[in-house]
Parts: C-alpha cells; sequence; structure tokens
C-alpha cells in the first residue's frame, strides 16, 4: 500500500516572514494518512526546517547540483540541503527543463547524486501540448524516464518519487482529467515493470502535478495509481494547501 504524499513547491515565491508564517500554519495539517512536503526557495530552507521542527512536516528543494563541493558559483549540493534538514529534492521540474534548459543527461547525475545522499528525489517527467496533440506522449514519458533515471537499482527506484506532470497544465488552471492523469500515471507503473519487476512497480509513488486545487483533489486521488500530488500555486496558501491534504488522505486510490 503506497501512502500518499502531497507536496508543496512554492517556486520562486514569498518573503520570509510570508515563509515562515505558511510553514508554521501547516503545521496544523492532519498528517495521519498523509505524507506533507513543502519546498521553498532555498534562501528559506532553513528558517522553514526551524518553523516545522517537531512537526510532521518534511521540508525539501526544489532542486540541486549533483557535485559536493568545489568551484561551482551559484549552485547549492545534496550535502548542504541535507545538512539544513531537506529530506526531499524536487528534480527535472519542468521549469527548469523548459526555461532553464536542463537536459535529461544533467537530471540524471543529480538524481544519483540524491540517492547517494541518502534523501529523496522526486523526478518530474511530462509532455508539452504540442507533444500530446501530435499523440507523442508516451513517447515522451518514456524517454524522459529512460533519460532521468538511467542507471537506478530497483532499490534505488522504490526510494524515488516520480511526478508526472503534464507541461500543460502547469499554472495554466488546466488540470488533466482524472481519466487523462490515469493513463499515464499507469503507463508510468508498466515501464516500471518492464524495466524492473511488477512487485517494485507497485511501491514506487508517482505524484501528479498541474493546476490540483482542493476541488479537484479527491478525484485525482481516487484514481489508481495516482498516489499524491505535486502542487504549486495552491500550496501557497494555508486553507487550500491542508484543503488538499484532507482530501488526499480520504480518498487515496
Ligand atoms: P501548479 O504547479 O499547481 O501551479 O499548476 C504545479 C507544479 O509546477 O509543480
Amino acid at each position: 500500500m503506497r501512502r500518499p504524499l502531497i507536496a508543496g513547491n512554492w517556486k520562486m515565491n514569498l518573503t520570509r516572514e510570508e515563509s515562515v508564517s505558511l510553514a508554521s500554519e501547516l503545521c496544523r495539517a492532519d498528517s495521519s494518512n498523509t505524507d506533507i512536503l513543502i519546498c521553498p526557495p532555498y534562501v528559506y530552507l532553513d528558517a522553514v526546517s526551524q518553523a516545522v521542527a517537531g512537526s510532521s512536516i518534511n521540508v525539501g528543494s526544489q532542486d540541486a547540483y549533483f557535485e559536493a563541493s568545489g568551484a561551482f558559483t551559484g549552485e547549492i549540493s545534496v550535502g548542504m540541503l541535507k545538512d539544513i534538514g531537506c529530506q526531499f529534492i524536487i528534480l527535472g521540474h519542468s521549469e527548469r527543463r523548459h526555461v532553464l534548459g536542463e537536459s535529461d543527461l544533467l537530471i540524471n547525475k543529480k538524481v544519483h547524486a540524491v540517492l547517494s545522499g541518502d534523501l529523496t528525489p522526486i523526478v518530474c517527467v511530462g509532455e508539452t501540448l504540442e507533444e500530446r496533440e501530435a499523440g507523442k506522449t508516451l513517447d515522451v514519458i518514456k524517454s524522459q524516464f529512460d533519460g532521468s533515471l538511467a542507471g537506478l537499482t530497483a532499490d534505488q527506484i522504490k526510494k524515488t518519487v516520480i511526478a508526472y506532470e503534464p507541461v500543460w497544465a502547469i499554472g495554466t488552471g488546466k488540470t488533466a482529467t482524472p481519466e487523462q492523469a490515469q493513463e499515464v500515471h499507469a503507463d508510468l507503473r508498466r515501464i516500471l515493470a518492464e524495466r524492473y519487476n511488477p512487485e517494485t512497480s507497485e511501491e514506487v509513488r508517482i505524484l501528479y502535478g498541474g493546476s490540483v486545487k482542493p476541488d479537484n483533489t479527491a478525484e485525482l486521488m481516487a484514481q489508481a495509481d495516482i498516489d499524491g500530488a505535486l502542487v504549486g500555486g495552491a500550496s501557497l496558501q494555508s486553507d487550500s494547501f491542508i484543503d488538499i491534504i484532507n482530501a488526499s488522505g480520504v480518498s487515496a486510490g
């Protein structure tokens, strides 16, 4: 049985004061049925970790660099993130792939670095609208899966979280229908079974992301292969994020 994970990706938003206050408000969320994660900007990670200390809320970052230390101006290592209390690291988010030009090869190096550091990578995959309309969704997902997750053992893939985020649904208000999302989640589970084995594929958590809101969470979570959500906009307010957490715990598929 896969335990739901609801992850908030704050992206490049909020002030220090707003971050600490949002994190503190989230400490009242009920985590009995759901793992909860928040991913603030790097500069607020320390303050947010302290604000949620002693609660069951996990803290993660939105990226990391694959080298352990050295002359890499502007980058942050996995060890540094671990040092300030991160447990999860989002990798290969579509904004990093499409706005910042990250390749599957680079993402793959980061995935290995995160797993070597004993943290949990959340690896994002997803097609653009153009790719979906051209009937290429499955090809894109397969190639991102094989590129970003290359070389992982069965034990490592079991520790990895995959997030399916159709690019056309991110920040647009257009959610994939539960059926559209489930179709790709089932494809991902089939790819996992083919590359590893059925038992391993059943253990990997696959999150959906893209305009998740309190009122569409329950029907998404009711799908058999959707194990949680990666939430952008609706994670910036405590009420909506808590409503999403509550809806996910009740209806996990
Ligand atoms: P959104 O973002 O919920 O604002 O669509 C999701 C994401 O990019 O992770």
